[in-house]
């Protein structure tokens, strides 16, 4: 019997990390290499901020809270860690529940799952191995690492409901309580592995859908202007100071365009004089991760403009 655990870090609503894990615990299931797997997640589990007044290494632990997480800690042979990255690092309510606890982790494979923007989470992911094997855990080298994990969100909520379902009817068969339909966390979407990326309705790889997106985001000026309001709300003038070379008649017709599109709202401010300012809708904000990955992949591909090749 080995059992592995993979452990979702996250705990803000909207957050991605149950889809992930979803997707992990697929892999290794199909892997086959534990007879068990579980999800465990650190927004289920709610640990306070740590409140023991002993050391973790005694044990002498004084709250039900972390009786139950060592029990739940001491069931698992190795982990995966699930992880985003805040600011640069791991995300704080991962460590508060790594020292609460200080036996159960010893000696204990931990792979890392890590996903962020272009970082793709890989900072959190070296930072933590100094905590683990502090607590003799064995970091294993190879890692996943998503970058724009948000690129792969689609379906609001459906991959938490599946994941959430599915937790529910494994603690009813366990506990043979009663299955509640508790409620998933709000607005967390299906993470789309690599090769699951939506193709059209007739099944072509490419459909209308996708041609009509990039007309709407390709036209010249387009991504500067989008760009430049992932920013915040601006007014016409520092729209314009943003974008060298582009003139009134071309600002304000792109403007006009990304309106009719629904990507940016026009709104008129009680100044004297007074002033327009344009802010992007919740449709144009969400391809700000779009935007990154394109500039990425240019600053790979792309030579500057009148340069010449080494
Ligand atoms: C407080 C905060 C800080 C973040 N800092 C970074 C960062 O330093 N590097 C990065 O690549 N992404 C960063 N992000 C983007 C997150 O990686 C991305 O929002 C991810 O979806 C967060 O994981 P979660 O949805 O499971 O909470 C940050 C997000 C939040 C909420």
């Amino acid at each position: 019997m080995s059992k592995l655990e993979i452990i979702v870090a996250s705990t803000r609503p909207g957050r991605v990390g149950p889809s992930v894990a979803e997707w992990i615990e697929k892999e290794a299931a199909e892997h086959g290499g534990f007879t068990e797997t579980e999800v465990v997640d650190l927004a289920e589990v709610n640990l306070p901020f740590m409140n023991e007044p002993h050391h973790p290494r005694l044990g002498r632990y004084t709250h039900q809270h972390t009786l139950d997480w060592s029990a739940k800690i001491s069931e698992a042979d190795a982990f995966v860690f699930v992880m985003p990255e805040y600011n640069f690092g791991y995300n704080a309510e991962l460590k508060n529940a790594i020292d609460y606890l200080h036996n159960e982790w010893q000696y204990k494979p931990v792979g890392m799952v890590s996903y962020g923007g272009v970082s793709a989470g890989t900072r959190a992911a070296q930072m933590i191995k100094q905590v683990v094997t502090t607590l003799k855990m064995t970091p294993v080298f190879e890692a996943v690492s998503i970058p724009f994990v948000n690129l792969h969100r689609r379906g609001q909520a459906a991959g938490a409901q599946r994941h959430h379902a599915r937790r529910r009817r494994r603690h009813a068969r366990r506990t043979g309580a009663h299955d509640r339909g508790t409620a998933p966390a709000a607005g967390v979407g299906r993470f789309v592995t690599p090769g699951q990326v939506p193709t059209g309705e007739d099944g072509h790889a490419v459909c209308a859908r996708f041609h009509t997106a990039i007309e709407m985001i390709g036209a010249r000026w387009t991504g500067a202007i989008l760009r430049a309001l992932f920013s915040g709300r601006l007014r016409y003038t520092q729209i314009r100071g943003a974008i060298p070379g582009i003139s009134d008649t071309m600002l304000a017709q792109r403007l006009r365009g990304l309106q009719r599109d629904g990507l940016v709202e026009r709104h008129v401010l009680s100044t004297t004089p007074v002033e327009v300012e344009y802010r992007l809708t919740r449709k144009g904000r969400e391809l700000e991760p779009v935007l990154d990955a394109l500039a990425v992949w240019s600053h790979t591909w792309i030579p500057v403009p009148g340069a010449r090749e080494p």
